[in-house]
């Protein structure tokens, strides 16, 4: 199938599934309790920044795909009338307000995934809620700085071309071992066609340095593909092995995002999201940039 632009009569992208039903061992030992989701991005749950990145591209609906402990994912964006009334009662409006605003940010549903079989398996738990539309993936794992946000820029791709969109992004050689790689042909800026996607390549055999990232906008197609895998040797069902199907049968087109990533279930990301989303914020930037200086010349002072 050639991708072409324009392609008529494509159903708007009005919801969004977001997995959070993963384990989270990288993160061990405050995910034996806490969803790595709840965690912090300065004040902010990681996941609500997600959300929010979805509110704005015009999503409509989110859908939670969930698992064992993770119920305070959908507390958070629920009313809390207890809070509410002392909040309330003790005059504190501006807290009251932040705390509202969040209940009423969008609708979501929560689908639990009974077992932790894969990312494959947790999208394909979202099929009757879908039906044929198609749908946004987000991963609450990757944080992305960018405006527009990385969620708009592929709705943006795939009203123009119609096809399923996956977001790429260079890693240097030495990483390609913890990504799915594309393979296929670059034909406008920053657009690829996709062909293959391969599963954490060894490097120097890798077939290119453009990674899958945690955003795909994906046509209602992919369940099919999904329903027929068979799980891999760690018993998995991969949506990588879906993608592959989806570009090979029909198309995908593999979409540079410009922005800055950070991936939060890893330790070394969720330091460095936190430093820079805090940079970014007007009543802690100054100092946390000062406490960072004074660090990196008390670094310089001991080498
Ligand atoms: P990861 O591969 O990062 O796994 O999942 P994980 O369990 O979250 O974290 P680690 O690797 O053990 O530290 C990628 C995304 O897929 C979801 C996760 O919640 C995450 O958003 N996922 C993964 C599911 O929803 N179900 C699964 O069975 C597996």
């Amino acid at each position: 199938m050639q991708i072409r632009k324009n392609t008529p009569n494509h159903k708007p992208v009005r919801k969004a599934v977001i997995p959070v039903a993963g384990l989270g061992t990288r993160l061990l030992p405050i995910t034996k309790s806490v969803p790595k989701e709840l965690l912090p991005v300065v004040d902010v749950p990681a996941i609500q920044v997600v959300v929010e990145e979805c509110v704005n591209a015009g999503i409509e609906e989110v859908i939670f795909i969930t698992g064992r402990g993770k119920g305070g994912i959908e507390d958070h964006f629920d009313f809390n009338f207890e809070l509410e009334k002392i909040l309330e009662d003790r005059g504190k409006f501006e807290e009251l307000s932040r705390v509202r605003s969040i209940s009423k940010l969008i609708r979501t549903i929560a689908i639990r995934q009974k077992r932790p079989l894969g990312l494959g398996h947790a999208v394909l738990c979202a099929r009757d809620v879908i039906e044929d539309e198609p749908f946004m993936v987000v991963l609450p794992d990757d944080l992305i700085g960018s405006e527009p946000s990385v969620t708009k820029q592929l709705i943006e791709v795939y009203e123009k071309y119609g096809q399923g969109v996956v977001s790429l992004m260079p890693v240097p050689e030495e990483e390609v071992s913890r990504y799915g790689i594309v393979t296929g042909e670059n034909w406008a800026p920053s657009l690829h066609r996709v062909r293959t996607i391969v599963e954490k390549p060894e490097p120097g055999i890798s077939p290119s340095n453009l990674a899958v990232i945690g955003r795909y906008l994906l046509p209602s197609h992919i369940f099919e593909y999904l329903e027929e895998l068979e799980p891999d040797e760690s018993g998995e069902i991969q949506l990588t092995d879906g993608l592959s199907r989806l570009a090979k049968e029909r198309a995908l087109v593999g979409y540079e995002f410009t922005g800055r990533r950070h991936d939060i279930g890893d330790k070394l990301g969720f330091l460095t999201a936190n430093i820079s989303y805090a940079l970014g914020r007007e009543d802690l930037g100054p100092k946390v940039l000062a406490y960072l200086r004074k660090k990196v010349a008390e670094a310089d002072g001991d080498g």
